[in-house]
């Protein structure tokens, strides 16, 4: 039986041991190399493909990350959903650090990967309503608050962010972050439903009075990432039960 569903861990998770039954797989794409072997198992009672997006030991900068290769290399498994669990800085004094975010619409306003470099095709960008819906009944069920509606920006790293830069994102979206609208973008080029659930570890440069720093950031991601580990299993069962993997 092909994997049906995959998650895309991001800061923090790659160390947690979440998977059972684990069956590693180095992959080859058309687009080169995923970021790490696939590691196939159970979380809970799901069965996933597994992907580390900043590769083993996080050492692949936001910018370097090669999403082609990762989300290519998902389809060919025959993944048909992806959640994404990813780091962003709040652009919102009320959305504090160690707050959940399912954001439910993004905007780039820099280059972003395609798998059409080379043929006409439009993709219409979107999350996916199925996987953003389990991660945020699962998450509420564990009596943790979520917020499921926010716009998620993305910069493209590997420097955070001028104040100028936030000053002006902070009208349009809730949240920044560097990989998100990647790996949506390339999920819907390839027909995959794509949602993504993001821990609020910093506020955005000149948010906050303090002034940010990557230890910053790191230091909220390393808190965050157990609460979104301990999440995982429930969310995807909820998608399970709903026929969606
Ligand atoms: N900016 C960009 N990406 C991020 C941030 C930020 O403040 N925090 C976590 N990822």
């Amino acid at each position: 039986m092909p994997v049906r569903v995959a998650v895309i861990v991001g800061s923090g998770l790659e160390r947690l041991a979440l998977l059972q039954d684990v069956t590693a797989k180095a992959m080859e794409t058309p687009y080169g190399s995923p970021s790490a072997e696939v590691r196939i198992g159970r979380i809970g009672t799901t069965e996933v493909a597994y992907l580390a997006r900043h590769g083993p030991g996080h050492a692949v900068p936001p910018h370097r990350i090669n999403h082609r290769a990762n989300v290519w290399a998902l389809k060919e498994l025959g993944v048909r959903r992806i959640l994404g669990t990813s780091s962003v800085g709040s652009l919102k004094k009320d959305l504090r650090p160690g707050s959940l975010v399912v954001p439910h619409d993004y905007l780039c306003l820099w280059d972003l990967p395609t798998f059409f470099d080379e043929k006409v095709v439009h993709a219409t960008p979107q999350l996916d309503e199925a996987v953003r819906r389990a991660a945020l009944i699962a998450t509420r069920k564990a009596r943790v608050r979520v917020r499921g509606r926010a716009v998620y920006a993305q910069t493209r790293g590997p420097r955070l962010e001028t104040k100028a830069e936030i000053r002006l994102l902070k009208d349009y979206a809730d949240v920044v972050g560097m990989t998100m609208a990647s790996e949506a973008t390339l999920a819907a080029e390839l027909g995959l439903g794509y949602a993504c659930l993001c821990t609020v570890d910093n506020y955005a440069h000149g948010i906050a009075a303090r002034p940010l720093s990557f230890e910053q950031i790191l230091e909220g991601a390393r808190r965050n990432a157990e609460k979104v580990a301990a999440l995982l299993p429930g969310i995807l069962r909820e998608l399970a039960a709903k026929g969606n993997v």
